[in-house]
């Protein structure tokens, strides 16, 4: 329950809060889509796709101005060179999920990237071939885990294991993960789980979580769509083998947004680790070799695991972002979060009832923006009827809204609005 006595329900109370907010003229940088009455909507599915950064437009043109000044020679002309062009998300992007320079790549999008580390990080043997998966698992990932134990001759009935939420909970106990792992831990090959899941928020400690399928003898990777940009992340640290994440959620790069990948770096400088190998995951220095050197020689590092050249149109957004949350730092936007969150589960908790259920974990560690609401009745049509309000959040079958108040450009009067459409439309009035 968020406390009340650090909350109120008064218009003014969040209007005070904005004024007081050292993030509030961030909101400034993006463009909020109008709603049907023309004004700023409220919007609250960043954790589907993120805001428009208004320096994206100026970003890309460079790109297709220095395209149009060098053509070729924008390779390594121009203001970003393209030919090491991913280079540049090096320092930023290992910031962003705690990894070391050279543990981040960004490349392709984030099925590709599960498919491409499992080719490395799912080896099965006849003893251990298993792979864990949680419930409720997002489909491409399902589907991903599917086809590559079946591209090894593994049946899913057998090798696949899911933990799933107690009978009459939403979330898992991390506590049944490590009870999974160790009875079946000598036989599971990966665990590969959502660090906060798309469906009910959840953050997971991804720490205890990789510590217990390491000491099991384990790859552990983790799918980090809705945790990358939302939540503190140390990667390294943590001593995870891989993880994955999308860029257009959280970190607002636009629509099929190239994704990120890590790589822990024991495994960065293993050149020997089977991969599906391009030729922007060869050692730079002998790259335009060509013809005269058909080896692959892998580069050191996540940047090995690249196939093709970047899309440079695409990755210019992603640029404009990770410059913002250099800019911000994620303790600040942590510490807003937070408290944001915490102000939207104050107004729910305040419609008293059973109408609405919030099915995220009420700890703040265990969450990051999202929170999940289970509606009793209605939900799609209620989804639809905020939005006549001016109210955007998302809706998944069969009976939940996602809302993801985002510190870098929602506001506390947005959630306020959120709370006073909810009210409205689940009262039916
Ligand atoms: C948790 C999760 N995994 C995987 C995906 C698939 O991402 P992509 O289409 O970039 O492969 C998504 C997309 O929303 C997601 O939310």
């Amino acid at each position: 329950m968020a406390d009340s006595e650090h909350y109120s329900s008064d218009e003014d109370f969040a209007k005070a809060q904005d004024a007081e907010d050292v993030l509030g003229p961030y909101r400034e940088s993006f463009h909020i889509p109008p709603g049907p009455d023309r004004s700023p909507c409220a919007y609250f599915a960043g954790n589907s796709l993120g805001l428009q950064p208004k320096r994206v437009l100026e970003r890309v043109n460079q790109e297709l101005f220095d395209w149009a000044t060098h053509g070729v020679e924008g390779h390594f002309k121009g203001e970003t060179p393209w030919f090491s062009y991913h280079e540049v998300f090096r320092e930023s992007g290992a910031r962003l999920v705690g990894a070391k320079p050279g543990e981040v790549v960004l490349m392709n999008s984030l099925s590709v990237n599960l498919h491409l580390m499992m080719v490395s990080f799912y080896q099965p043997t006849s003893e251990r071939y298993k792979i864990v998966i949680e419930e409720p698992c997002f489909p491409s990932d399902i589907y991903a885990v599917k086809t590559q134990l079946a591209h090894h001759g593994h049946d899913a009935s057998k090798a696949l294991l899911t933990v799933s939420p107690r009978a009459g909970e939403h979330t898992l106990r991390v506590e049944d993960i490590e009870a999974l792992l160790e009875r079946e831990g000598d036989s599971v090959a990966l665990v590969l789980l959502g660090g906060v899941n798309f469906v009910t928020g959840q953050l997971l400690d991804m720490k205890r979580i990789a510590s217990a399928a390491r000491a099991k003898g384990c790859m552990v990777g983790f799918d980090l769509a809705h945790a990358a940009g939302n939540v503190p992340l140390s990667l390294h640290d943590w001593d995870v083998d891989f993880a994955c994440w999308c860029n257009y959620k959280y970190l607002n790069s636009g629509p099929g947004a190239v994704g990120g990948c890590f790589v822990h770096e024991r495994h960065g400088s293993n050149l020997d680790i089977p991969r599906f190998a391009g030729w922007w995951g060869n050692d730079p220095k002998t790259r335009f070799q060509m013809q005269l050197i058909p080896e692959f020689t892998p580069r050191e590092g996540a940047d090995g695991w690249q196939i093709s050249n970047p899309p440079i149109l695409a990755l210019a957004p992603v640029k404009v972002s990770y410059d913002l949350f250099d800019e911000v730092g994620m303790d600040k936007l942590r510490a807003k979060s937070v408290r944001l969150t915490g102000y939207l589960e104050f107004l729910v908790d305040q419609l008293g009832g059973d109408a609405v259920e919030i099915i995220t974990p009420r700890d703040p560690l265990a969450r990051g923006c999202q929170l999940s609401l289970f509606i009793r009745e209605y939900a799609k049509e209620i989804v639809s009827k905020m939005q006549a309000d001016g109210v955007v959040c998302d809706y998944r079958e069969p009976d939940v809204i996602r809302v993801a108040p985002v510190p870098l450009y929602n506001s506390f009067f947005d959630v306020w609005r959120f709370a006073n459409s909810l009210k409205r439309c689940v009262g039916g009035s």
